[in-house]
């Protein structure tokens, strides 16, 4: 099992937009896909709630007797068994920050070994909005981290920060890698989205994922109705469902999944 997490501490962002569709993608190239959510705010789960397991997610971090470590009641591998499941966001994610990191990191890396053993293809975790314990933990037990970004001044400036964070936590997790950063929610004729896409490029040539996203309201259309994108029977469904499943073909090659 390949794990990735989406994150970024600016919220808005595109992060669940992101993770609710390389969820989908994933589910129809065949894949067995687990997603957890760790946002309190709970929007990937409301978007995904008819994929709901019986574990929520704050389950990934407490004391459970060995050898019982969380399962999610699906046996993904059985003949017209879902595919895809959600370890849904609940409030007892609250507690998290009430936790040190060390021990939060090391009881979800184990959570995430116990669903590697219930032979998932992929683990997509979806993260709050903000440098707290949870994001790190889930950092901490992944192979690796995407981080949508929109081209908006606050946006960037937080994007530093976000970088550090991760290199900082490689030390820790070596496998982790950072896929980079996808442009989201990318108006075209807005002169200050060329000038900050632009001025990324220049700044962190390695990172820039170059399949962005544009802001298409097909794409809040498609989150709000639960469904990806390319379910939405309007024209101007097409280009997003283009531009996303370039993304998801870019992130699963980058992934090395294997089934
Ligand atoms: N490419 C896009 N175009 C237009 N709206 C978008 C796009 N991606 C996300 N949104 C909308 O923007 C808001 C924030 O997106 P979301 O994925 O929830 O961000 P985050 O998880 O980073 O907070 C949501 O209301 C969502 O429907
Ligand atoms: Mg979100």
């Amino acid at each position: 099992m390949k794990t990735l997490v989406v994150a970024n501490q600016k919220g808005g962002v595109g992060k669940t937009s992101t993770l609710v569709h390389l969820a989908f993608d994933f589910l129809e190239q065949g894949l067995k896909v687990v997603v957890i959510d760790l946002d309190t705010q709970g929007n990937a789960s409301y978007t995904l709630q008819s994929f709901r397991s019986g574990l929520v997610a704050s389950e990934l971090f407490t004391d459970v007797p060995t050898g019982s470590w969380p399962q999610t009641g699906i046996d993904v591998t059985a003949p017209n068994s879902p595919r895809m499941t959600l370890i849904a966001s609940d409030v007892g994610l609250a507690n998290l920050e009430k936790m040190s990191l060390p021990e939060a990191g090391a009881k979800f890396r184990d959570a995430i070994k116990a669903l590697d053993a219930q032979s998932f293809d992929a683990c997509l975790i979806d993260t709050a909005p903000s440098l707290g314990v949870g994001m790190a933990a889930a950092l901490l037990a992944a192979d690796y981290v995407l981080s949508p970004i929109e081209l908006e001044a606050y946006s960037i400036q937080g994007i530093k920060q976000m970088v550090t964070t991760i290199a900082h936590l490689r030390k820790a997790n070596p496998k982790l890698k950072f896929l980079g950063m996808v442009p989201s929610k990318v108006d075209a004729r807005n002169p200050r989205h060329a000038r900050h896409l632009e001025e990324l490029e220049r700044a962190y040539p390695q990172l820039m994922i170059p399949t962005g996203v544009g802001l298409r309201s097909s794409i809040a259309d498609a989150l709000a109705s639960r469904v990806p994108v390319w379910k939405i029977k309007k024209t101007a469904a097409r280009k997003a469902t283009l531009e996303i499943r370039a993304l998801a073909a870019h992130v699963f090659e980058k992934m090395e999944i294997t089934q």
